[in-house]
């Protein structure tokens, strides 16, 4: 952070207005917290509300691919026919469907089945049945700006235990979310989410995490459930992350196909769930972006 800003002169924000009488007392109390040795946010990760607005409207694209898989998801449909849906929804709305090509990730869509904790490559030999439940993860970049969130969809009959599981996860997100708030730490949600699914019997994957989004696909800070009230960075007003815990039923270990590099699965191959939001800090609390 660039504490090198005259207080007459313009704001880093854009909003044009001069520093101290914009940001400048909201960098002090900034510094007053970094000055404990906690980590803070640097201005690139703060957006403005010309950037949220912009954020909002790839949001609403992803939105929209989710609730329409949520109409037409069914037994015998493949994976591949979901991410054919996402690819022409997304672009057919003006959008790029933010995976494809990601660090070389070959599928417009995560669809991750069962004891599948991510990253799961759409296939037409994946054919949805009874019993299943699966982790559609979905991301936009519209106009430049950065969309990403996922549910999980059931198929059939899934069971009492799934059931729970997926009920638990969802819980443990929106149990997160209530800790989020301006000046508080990510910390505190991410305790929250832990000792959820830890009451619960569950585990929460720990090396791989949510992140801040909006500008770009991942951005500071990493987020981890696996961390404890007060600690972790601060929370400011701007800042957009996601909420996106993977919980197994079984135990915490993991491993990635070494086929691909990308396929996560639980080592014990129990079933493993994920939701994931995308949450903004606001003045008063926190505005969910994308669900
Ligand atoms: N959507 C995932 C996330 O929540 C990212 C997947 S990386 C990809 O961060 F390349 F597979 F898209
Ligand atoms: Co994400």
């Amino acid at each position: 952070m660039s504490m090198k800003i005259g207080r007459n002169d313009p704001c880093w924000c854009g909003s044009g207005r001069k520093y101290k009488a914009c940001h400048q007392r909201f960098d002090d109390r900034i510094q007053m917290v970094a000055a404990t040795g906690r980590p803070v946010p640097n201005h690139e990760i703060i957006k403005n509300a010309e950037q949220i607005e912009k954020i909002k409207e790839s949001c609403k694209v992803n939105i929209a691919i989710l609730d329409y898989l949520e109409e037409n998801i069914h037994e015998g449909m493949s994976t591949a026919e979901i991410d054919k849906i996402v690819y022409e929804m997304t672009t057919d709305m003006g959008g790029i469907p933010a995976p494809l090509n990601y660090q070389g990730y070959p599928y417009s869509v995560c669809t991750s089945l069962n004891d599948q904790v991510c990253h799961g490559f759409p296939s037409e030999k994946v054919v949805l049945k009874s019993g299943d439940i699966m982790n559609v993860d979905c991301s936009t970049i519209l106009d430049g700006y950065f969309s990403d969130s996922s549910r999980m969809f059931c198929i059939g009959e899934i069971g009492e235990e799934k059931e729970r599981l997926v009920r638990v996860t969802k819980e443990c997100v929106e149990i997160g979310l209530r800790e989020v708030k301006p000046w508080g730490f990510l910390g505190d949600m991410g305790q929250a989410v832990h000792d959820h699914a830890f009451a619960n019997g569950y585990t929460v994957v720990r090396e791989i995490g949510g992140h801040g989004v909006g500008l770009e696909f991942h951005e500071d800070p990493w987020v981890s459930y696996n961390s404890r009230r007060g600690e972790e960075m601060l929370l400011v007003p701007g800042m957009i992350f996601t909420i996106e815990p993977m919980v197994n039923m079984g135990g915490v270990e993991i491993y990635t196909d070494p086929a691909n590099d990308w396929e996560v699965y639980t080592k014990d191959h129990k079933p493993s769930a994920q939701w994931e939001i995308m949450v903004l800090v606001t003045e008063d609390g926190n505005e969910v972006l994308c669900y």
